[in-house]
């Protein structure tokens, strides 16, 4: 029976092990996908576990994305420019880490036909995630990428990686098409941003990397305002479903059965 891991931590929260096993069991794959909490210490052995491969493939959470780059063979380009690894499995006997939380963002947006070209996105936050929505919203053609993050530098250094990058003191918000919260703000129901979103015209679309809770104040303050929303749930099951095909070679459906899956 082949064997995948999810590592990070914290990891209990993690509903990657729940997707994973429904697609197995969907396409009769004889495996078996576990959560598992880790050290920076266990990297290493994590890793000679897949170059004898009795583990399959690992993904990648919070806080070892980059980090995990260090131990790995071979980048794949969106990770090489992201610096941030959340699938990993070999291939020729080399270890290669590649991104799918690139395609699970740009996907969720394809999914709502929403089009971000030429417009511009005010992202909130600066963790680990963040590289890779910046590369996807280069790919969709944006016109221009605002950031603001409470610790100034962490979004400045972003600069190193994206150079058009524009910083936005904390406090600041600019007018603009689209808003995204990339902070862990949200992950507990009574999180509230101390960011004041009223003076962006309406109609605009904000979006949440969150998804449990569903609905965090962020989003319901940008409803009550008039725009549209969007929570982090189709970015997960994307990045999921890219992770499945690039393990199995089988593109899973995502349908009700799918979404139901992850619900609260
Ligand atoms: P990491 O930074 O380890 O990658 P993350 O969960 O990916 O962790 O990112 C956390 C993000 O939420 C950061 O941008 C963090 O801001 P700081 O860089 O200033 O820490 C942001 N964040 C967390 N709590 C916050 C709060 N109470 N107010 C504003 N931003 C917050």
């Amino acid at each position: 029976m082949k064997k995948y891991l999810v590592i990070g931590n914290p990891i209990d929260h993690s509903l990657s092990p729940k997707l994973h096993n429904f697609w197995f069991k969907k396409h009769n794959i004889s495996a078996n996908y576990e959560k598992k909490k880790t050290t920076l210490e266990d990297l290493e052995i994590l890793l000679e576990k897949i170059r004898n491969k009795e583990i399959n493939g690992i993904n990648v959470t919070v806080p070892f994305k980059k980090q995990i780059i260090a131990h790995l063979d071979s980048l794949s380009l969106e990770s090489e420019k992201t610096q941030s690894v959340n699938t990993i499995y070999l291939s020729n006997d080399k270890i290669i880490g590649h991104n799918t939380d690139i395609g699970g963002f740009e996907n969720s947006i394809k999914s709502i036909n929403y089009d971000l070209s030429q417009k511009t996105v005010f992202i909130i936050g600066s963790g680990g995630v963040v590289p890779s929505i910046i590369y996807a919203l280069e790919k969709m053609k944006v016109s221009r990428i605002m950031i603001t993050n409470r610790t100034k530098n962490k979004a400045e250094s972003l600069r190193d990686l994206f150079k058009d990058l524009s910083i936005v003191n904390w406090g600041e918000v600019p007018e603009t098409d689209m808003v995204i919260n990339a902070t862990s703000v949200g992950l507990q129901k009574e999180d509230k941003l101390n960011l004041d979103f009223s003076k962006i015209k309406n109609g605009k679309l904000f979006y949440d990397i969150i998804y449990n809770p569903k609905e965090t104040l962020f989003l319901k303050e940008a409803k009550k305002l008039g725009n549209k929303t969007e929570n982090g749930k189709k970015m997960f099951i994307y990045q999921a479903a890219e992770a499945f095909n690039i393990w199995h070679k089988i593109q899973p459906k995502i349908d009700k059965e799918t979404t139901n899956l992850i619900e609260e």
